[in-house]
Formats: structure tokens, sequence, C-alpha cells
């Protein structure tokens, strides 16, 4: 009994050894490191990005980015709600949004603009495109949603790491914030009021997105937007 510890997780008590314990928190830490690091990649190159646009256009196309690690609570939670194996390999194969990085644009065309140059790059592998822009929730969420593969390279090996990254406006993630409140406020009233009220301003967000857009283009001609690009290249 010396050295094994009792787990209580509300179904059974698991006899487990303290080294294993200790083995399997270790692993876990390298692998949260190793995501941190994806997350550090995929956020550089979407700042070399705004920073090789705002030189060529004078303008940043990314407001702010965001990033987090997934918590081991809610990874173990995913895990549990899709009936799926606890362990590394289950998180590694199963969960794409262990490393997420949301990035805010100013404009919707931004938004394109930063994802195709991130998806051109050659060591970034595509797994998959949600594009709520297109496509929007029936809630009226928006966003891009890309997973990537980046590889991370440690003394002796490779590794390619997904990444969730969520592209949106500031409008859009003004709204996702709010709309996000409401999943979590339990025993309300009237929430199928406040979930049309949230779907007609997310329709007015948008409108707005397009219109503010269409507004820089008439103060910013294509050819004023590129000059300083162009420029440099005759
Ligand atoms: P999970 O929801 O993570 O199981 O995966 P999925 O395959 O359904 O991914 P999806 O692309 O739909 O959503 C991934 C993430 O986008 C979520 O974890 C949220 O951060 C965000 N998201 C998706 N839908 C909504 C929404 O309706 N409202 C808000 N506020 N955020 C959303
Ligand atoms: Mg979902």
């Amino acid at each position: 009994m010396s050295n094994t510890i009792v787990i209580r997780n509300n179904e059974v008590d698991i006899p487990v050894d303290k080294n294993e314990i200790f083995k399997a928190g270790k692993l876990f830490q390298e692998m949260m490191m190793i995501y941190n690091c994806a997350i550090r990649e995929v956020k550089t190159k979407l700042e070399v990005l705004n920073d090789e646009f705002s030189v060529r256009y004078q303008r940043n196309p990314i407001e702010f980015i965001n990033s987090r690690i997934k918590k081991p609570e809610s990874i173990y939670d995913k895990l549990k709600r899709k009936n799926l194996e606890i362990s590394l390999d289950s998180i590694r194969n199963n969960l794409n949004d262990v490393a997420g990085i949301r990035v805010i644009c100013s404009f919707v065309e931004d938004i394109y603009f930063i994802a195709d140059a991130l998806i051109k790059q050659d060591d970034i592998r595509l797994v998959e495109v949600k594009d709520y822009i297109q496509n929007p929730k029936p809630n009226g969420y928006r966003s891009l949603h890309l997973i990537v593969e980046v590889p991370v390279f440690f003394t002796d090996r490779k590794e390619p790491i997904r990444v969730e990254v969520q592209i949106r406006t500031i409008a859009m993630d003004f709204w996702a914030s709010l709309e996000h409140e409401l999943k979590y406020k339990k025993n309300l009233e009237n929430t199928e009021e406040i979930s049309r009220e949230l779907l007609e301003c997310a329709n007015i967000i948008s409108e707005t997105d397009y219109r503010m857009q269409s507004i820089f283009h008439k103060i910013q001609k294509k050819e004023e937007r590129f000059a300083l690009f162009l420029s440099i290249n005759v």
C-alpha cells in the first residue's frame, strides 16, 4: 500500500503506482510544452505577416492576437464527453484545439488575406477549414476556423503539432464574447428572446463589417493602398 495512491474520479477508485503518476504527469507536462511551442511558431508567422503588410501598405491587418492552451480539466471533460480514451495518444489524435490562437482583424478581407498567406507557407499543413463567415452558424456566429499542423523542432526529433486558428473581425469577436456568456448562464428565463436578439445583432454586425470595408475602399483607392509597394518595385 505504501506506494499506491487511490484516485477518486466519481466512478471507481483506481489504485495507481505513485511512480506511474509522476511519469504520466511529466509526459503530460512535456506534451503541453510542445503545444506551447507550436503556438509560438504560428504566432510568430502571423506577426511576421502583419509586420510585412504594415511596411508595404502602411496599416496593420491584424489588430491583436490571443492564444491559449486548453486547461487539463477541459481536455479531460472533452475526451469524456466524446467517449474517447483518456490518454496522451488520445489527446494528440482526437483533439485539434489543445493549442488555440485567435486573430482579430480590422476588415473581413484581411481575414482571408491572413489565412491565405499562412496556409501558403510550405511548412504549414492545412488539416481543416470551417468558414463560418460564408456559412454562419444558426445562432449567428461568424469566424474563419483553420486547423493547421506546424512542425516543432527539438534536439532529436521534429513533431507536427495541430493548432486551431480562429480569425475574425473586431465586431465578430465582440459578438462572440457576449454570446459565449449565454452558454454558461443557467436558469435564464428569457433565453429565447436573448438568442433572437443576438442573431439580429450578428446580422447587423455582418452588414456593418462589409459597409466599413467598402467605405475604406472609397477612402483609400486600390492604387493608394498599394502605392508604397508599387514604388518600391519600380
Ligand atoms: P468543438 O466545439 O471544440 O468540440 O469542436 P467543433 O468541431 O464543433 O469546432 P467548431 O469549429 O464548431 O468550434 C470550435 C471553437 O469555436 C469553439 O470551441 C469556440 O471557441 C468557437 N465557437 C464555435 N461556435 C461558437 C459559437 O456559436 N459561439 C461562440 N461564442 N464561439 C463559438
Ligand atoms: Mg463546437
